[in-house]
């Protein structure tokens, strides 16, 4: 299915839960949440107790994106959080089998990402474990950067092995997506789109509506 999953990392804090209800209103399937320690990215931004908050406010699902390093330590608190879905780096641990393993035995679905200059030949062996790839398609950490073009191409190859493995696996795309990139990475295969600052500039549910209205058009 296609889905939006807008990023909440672009809100404005002060009125997170409106916001969120504004998304709600809108359509938007997912909610993204962007979990960094300041380590494996160089920022940090929020977490636990800001997930356990705003699940008060929608049954949307909740993505969580962690960008954090060696995730396993934290995945059955995001699950306690409220997390629907938790995405892992494949370059945060040392251990990623062990950590899909780990977010399957919370009952929660198991996103794999990889950044734009990791090969795909990294996750080849997960591919069947995980729930859904993830596909950077800007270097993680911080929002409102420009979407780097050969990670369209990365996507296109992505879909290529999946169907090759009779995979119907979820392709999810983040970073620097906009009403003009949205199609060309759809048509590659990406079928959860990611955005951040597209959505919060401005009017939230006008925005939410115009890259729902192309993404279900797919
Ligand atoms: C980047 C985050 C993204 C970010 C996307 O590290 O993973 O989810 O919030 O923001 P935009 O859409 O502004 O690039
Ligand atoms: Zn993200």
């Amino acid at each position: 299915m296609n889905c939006l999953a807008p990023s909440i990392l672009s809100a404005d804090f002060s009125k997170l839960g409106e916001q969120i209800a504004c998304l709600d209103a809108a359509g938007a399937q997912y909610v993204h949440i962007d979990v960094m320690d300041g380590m494996f990215v160089p920022s940090i931004s929020f977490g636990l107790p800001l997930i356990r908050s705003i699940r008060k406010c929608t049954d949307r699902i909740f993505d969580v994106h962690l960008m954090i390093e060696e995730p396993i330590r934290y995945v059955s608190d995001f699950a306690a959080a409220g997390a629907d879905l938790i995405t892992v780096h494949a370059e945060s641990t040392k251990h990623l089998d062990n950590t899909i393993e780990e977010i399957h035995a919370q009952n929660v679905r198991a996103g794999v990402a990889v950044n734009p200059a990791t090969p795909l030949c990294a996750i080849e062996y997960v591919l069947e474990k995980a729930d859904m790839v993830l596909v950077m398609t800007v270097n993680p950490g911080t929002g409102g950067q420009q979407l780097i073009p050969y990670t369209i191409e990365k996507v296109r190859e992505l879909k290529k092995i999946l169907r090759q493995r009779g995979l119907k696996t979820d392709i999810e795309v983040d970073g620097g997506i906009t009403l003009s990139n949205l199609d060309a990475l759809m048509e590659a295969g990406a079928n959860i789109i990611v955005s951040g600052s597209q959505i919060f500039k401005g009017d939230i549910m006008c925005n939410a509506g115009a890259f729902l209205e192309k993404i279900l058009r797919h």
